[in-house]
């Protein structure tokens, strides 16, 4: 077999570590056969612009950026005409780039979509490629992003959205939300135009997400500082706007408009990097910020009850050498009295995450982040649990958390055994440790972790390497290999999203290099692949159009429609004109996916 060929010919055999073994594993020898959790034919990898899927299955677009939700909203407008109109207009349509997403069902045939729009692309929205901004521009911006969430109804030929349902809508740039938690009303939350600190207006970069039991929606706020600039060139940045990515230039020019001018409102960006929790069901809801869950590049939220009924909720802080959190709420999940779910992510206790091991694999601690312990106090600028809830990272380093290679989504699996993390790439690694074990990391891995005996409260736990992406093929004698279960036919860069379907079966999706060249020959475009968390097995699933990423990913009630976010086909003018083909502008797109036998996706 190929498989084992690999392993005798490799120097450095990386074999599949497990947990309950005091020796490290081959789960790969033996088990393949028989097992049947992956029931499709893997896909060759791709450069095409379409999204190729195994056979027997079919794909079609669900929505796309711009389609509107509302019937007195007019359709994508190749002119691409920035006025007025067309700014009020975008508000009433799918946001753009699309992310994260939730589905909430209504009854067997309808559901709620709820779906991240996370950025903007100037160079395909504007005819001038945005390579100028004016307020308009701005103005039509923030209007594309944020959260779109509308119905969706399944028909003769799949799901269609149902315009003007009473659930549709869009929350913008604009949209008021409240904070809450413990930051609410610190001096440094307060602005010119919320002298209290207590209502935002928009959420910003919104990239992953999180579903609470209790019937919500969680949008993750990410890299926020992209927004923001300062008009005065020599503004002093502080050490944690630094450490936040702020500078004076922002990357789409939104300091035109003067709440994201750092000269002229410098708390506003303290505002945004939360994790933002939103009442589907109630389209006139005001979102909420959680700040106790912290503020830091969010990328999404793993909700996990524990035994006990505390929420657990598992995030990971998407940038190079930044942290793995844990937040345990106070108050416990009581499926029998919604009122007293409503604020259980207000009130509890935030942890950052130190691995130690060797060979891909140790223990680790969750170590806690509140004032007044750990050194988390005066004299390293801590002066309340406010103070580390807005200043997490800087908060994160004292204590000693490990730095992680870009930790991207989280997943646990269905008996909460483990937790998954994805660790995007760390091209600028310059030294490792066991759980990120390689220099310059172009390719990344998925660590995971199980809490001890199974109790998500343990602040202690033990950990293991699922996998090391990597490409066999261009260094077949160093770790940039990846470990044994990855193979010439499977291979990716740059897992990402990550979730588990109600069977088990864990969906990895990538955003990486898609040259396909040079470390990344053979990979082709971005894909979505289906790992057998038991075996370790991976086959890949869905190939994206040229230079889109995966992202976001929900299955229908009975598992058999599969939603699949397409984010920024064509970006940098890549030659894409997916979905549309022709001329086209491409444009970010959800699909959905049928079996064609009507079968469970997967099997
Ligand atoms: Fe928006 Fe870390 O991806
Ligand atoms: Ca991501
Ligand atoms: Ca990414
Ligand atoms: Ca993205």
């Amino acid at each position: 077999m190929q498989r084992r060929d690999f392993l005798k010919a490799s120097s450095l055999a990386l074999s599949y570590v497990g947990f309950f073994t005091a020796a490290p594993i081959n789960a790969f020898g033996t088990s393949l056969k028989g097992q049947n959790l992956l029931g499709f034919k893997a896909i060759s990898a791709s450069t095409k612009d379409e999204v190729i899927v195994p056979s027997g299955y079919e794909v079609k677009p669900l929505i796309s950026f711009g389609d509107p939700l509302f019937s007195n909203a007019t359709p994508f407008d190749e002119s691409k005409t920035i006025n007025a109109t067309s700014i009020a207009n975008i508000a009433k349509t799918f946001g753009d780039n699309t992310d994260g997403m939730s589905l909430f069902p209504l009854d067997d045939e309808r559901a709620i979509l709820c779906v991240n729009n996370e950025y903007i692309n100037p160079e395909l929205l504007f005819n001038d490629n945005g390579k100028t901004m004016d307020e308009q521009k701005v103005a039509y911006e923030q209007n594309a992003v944020g959260v779109s969430i509308f119905e969706i109804k399944q028909g003769q030929n799949g799901f269609e959205v149902v315009l003007d349902s009473p659930y549709n809508r869009r929350i913008t740039a604009h949209t008021p939300m409240q904070i809450s938690g413990g930051a609410k009303g610190h001096k440094s939350m307060r602005t010119k135009a919320d002298k209290k600190g207590e209502l935002a207006l928009g959420t910003l970069n919104n990239c992953a997400n999180g579903q609470t039991p209790w019937g919500t929606y969680l949008t993750c706020e990410e890299n926020f500082d992209d927004f923001f600039g300062s008009s005065d060139a020599n503004y002093k940045f502080t050490e944690s706007e630094k450490r936040y990515g702020l500078g004076v230039k922002s990357t789409y020019g939104w300091e035109l408009d003067s709440r994201f001018d750092l000269a002229k409102n410098p708390n506003e960006p303290n505002r945004f990097g939360f994790i933002v929790e939103i009442d589907p069901y109630d389209a006139n809801s005001t979102p909420i910020k959680r700040t106790a869950l912290g503020r830091f590049k969010h990328e999404n939220v793993e909700i996990v009850i524990s035994k006990e009924g505390n929420v657990v909720a598992y995030m990971g802080d998407d940038e190079i050498n930044e942290f793995l959190y844990k937040f345990v709420s106070k108050g416990k999940f009581d499926p029998n009295n919604p009122k007293n779910n409503k604020n259980l992510l207000d009130e509890g206790t935030l942890y950052v995450a130190k691995f130690e091991g060797e060979n891909l694999s140790g223990k680790g601690e969750w170590i806690e982040l509140s004032y007044g312990k750990n050194n988390l106090v005066a004299k390293n600028g801590f002066h309340s649990q406010a103070d580390i809830l807005i200043n997490t990272r800087l908060a994160a380093s004292i204590v000693g958390a490990t730095p992680m290679d870009r930790p991207e989504w989280i997943a646990a699996d269905l008996k909460g055994e483990f937790v998954y993390a994805t660790l995007t790439n760390n091209k600028k690694r310059e030294s490792t440790d066991a759980a990120n074990p390689r220099v310059k990391n172009i390719y990344g891995q998925i660590i995971r972790w199980s809490p001890k005996k199974n109790n998500h409260l343990d602040t202690k736990f033990e950990w293991d390497m699922f996998l090391l992406a990597g490409n066999p093929t261009k260094h077949p004698n160093s770790l940039h290999k990846g470990t044994s279960n990855i193979t010439k036919d499977n291979m990716f860069n740059s897992p990402d999203g990550l979730k588990f379907d109600k069977f088990g079966r864990l969906w990895i999706q990538t955003d990486g290099d898609y040259s396909n060249k040079g470390d990344y020959e053979g990979m082709g475009n971005n894909q979505m692949l289906c790992a057998d968390p038991a075996t370790g097995e991976i086959r890949r699933f869905l190939t994206a159009p040229i230079a889109a990423e995966v992202t976001g990913l929900a299955f229908s009630s009975d598992h058999k429609t599969m939603f699949v976010g397409i984010q920024h086909p064509g970006e940098k003018l890549a030659p894409s004109h997916y979905p549309n083909g022709g001329n086209s502008t491409p444009r970010s797109t959800i699909v959905q996916i049928r079996k064609k036998d009507g079968g469970i996706i997967g099997s």
